[in-house]
């Protein structure tokens, strides 16, 4: 079989790190072409490195300019792994070249963008997949399965939290020193770790929005609020409460979810110090289950679980991976898609906004619907 030529732009720790899983993980992909402006990442041992990337990918073209790489290396694939707020102008840029995209999270940095990506998609053969790998986790799938096999009823008020504590601060954390968009992006647009995995169960997209920010208590060069909280409602009245933060000293699980359904209830609470992460139902519809019970936390979905390559955030990476690979095989549409990336990243450009008008109830809207447009003009966000 004839492999997929792939290409990386981005070789930040996660652009490393997930070309790598391509390479040693999937036959059915050769890499052979590698991007980013800065050619000491490619040239020099980086953070979590002990060889360098040109010695790691031999044979491997590596280009400055992401612009000649497209022109020039033919590919089947593109994965764009630049900073949170930039990731756009590479899709469409790939997708303009009929070049198949993987897009790490959020999909877009604001409504233009995304006006623009959406139409680029629509116009190319290409297709793009949204790098969600939250979506992709073991105790998501028992969510869903739960939700599908109407032991939850249907969700009415959901709550998430991402709560990212990092102990060093400035130059003195690797992540913060060479990622500017960490110290610059409101916290509630990174939010598609804990909107994505919620809209699995849900029959609409979210429709309004309230957030409040804290503005800047804990890391000094931090631009942006340390805390922000959102609430999004759908039209008819579906509510998600979220937490998202930019710096705090909890030092706690990253991911919670609870989902309150007129069956059941669904919750999964990271550690918090020694306890290990949970996940408790209970359901109206099953036998013995009407007082809340534990189930098995699994970050790996069952599919992967003797799987000795599945790695990365619990096997979610290599989960996303597979699966785009298989669709792209299979000739079938991407299984998380642009629609579904935008669907989870907007609903935090509106919040965002919101926070900014000290809470202001927004209304969210969507590059497929006509008041889109509008949007952009009004808010020019
Ligand atoms: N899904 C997840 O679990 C997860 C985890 C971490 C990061 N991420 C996402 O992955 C992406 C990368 O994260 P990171 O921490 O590696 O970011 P980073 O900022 O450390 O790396 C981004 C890289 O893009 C390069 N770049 C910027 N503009 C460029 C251009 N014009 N041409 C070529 N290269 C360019 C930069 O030089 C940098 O090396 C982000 O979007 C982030 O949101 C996702």
């Amino acid at each position: 079989m004839k492999k997929f030529k792939v290409g990386i732009v981005g070789l930040g720790h996660r652009g490393r790190y997930m070309i790598m899983l391509v390479k040693q993980c999937f036959e059915c992909a050769e890499v052979v072409a590698a991007c980013d402006i800065d050619p000491k990442l490619w040239d020099e041992t980086q953070w979590q490195q002990n060889t360098p990337m040109k010695e790691q990918l031999p044979g491997v073209k590596f280009y400055v300019d992401y612009n000649q790489m497209l022109e020039e290396a033919d590919l089947d694939l593109v994965l764009v792994e630049t900073g949170a707020d930039v990731h756009a102008e590479f899709c469409i840029k790939a997708l303009e070249h009929n070049i198949n995209v993987f897009s790490d999270i959020p999909s877009v940095a604001n409504l233009s963008e995304a006006k623009r990506l959406w139409e680029a998609e629509q116009r190319s053969t290409g297709k793009l997949m949204t790098g969600a790998n939250p979506n992709e986790w073991g105790f998501i799938n028992a969510l869903v399965d739960l939700y599908q096999k109407g032991l939850l009823g249907e969700p009415y008020y959901m709550e998430a939290e991402y709560i990212h504590s990092v102990k060093t601060q400035g130059t003195n954390n690797p992540y913060l020193a060479h990622s500017p968009w960490r110290k610059t992006l409101p916290p509630i647009r990174y939010c598609t770790h804990s909107l994505g995995p919620l809209l699995r169960i849900m029959k609409e997209a979210l429709r309004y929005v309230v957030c409040l920010g804290t503005g800047v208590h804990i890391n000094p060069e931090a631009l942006r609020d340390d805390m922000q909280a959102a609430l999004f409602q759908t039209e008819s009245g579906v509510t998600i409460r979220l937490l998202r933060n930019g710096a705090c000293r909890a030092f706690i699980g990253l991911h919670s979810y609870r989902v309150f359904g007129t069956k059941g209830y669904f919750e999964r609470i990271d550690s918090r110090g020694k306890t290990e992460p949970v996940v408790r139902f209970r359901s109206d519809e099953l036998y013995a289950a009407d007082t809340i019970t534990e189930l098995p936390h699994l970050m790996m979905a069952n599919e992967y679980i003797d799987n000795p390559k599945a790695g990365g955030h619990g096997g979610a990476d290599y989960a996303l991976l597979d699966h785009m690979f298989k669709a792209m095989i299979e000739g079938k549409d991407m299984p998380i898609s642009l629609r579904d990336g935008l669907l989870m990243t907007l609903p935090g450009i509106y919040a965002a906004e919101s926070a900014v008008r000290k809470g202001e109830k927004l209304t969210i809207h969507y590059p497929w619907e006509e008041e889109f447009a509008a949007d952009i003009e009004k808010y020019k966000i």
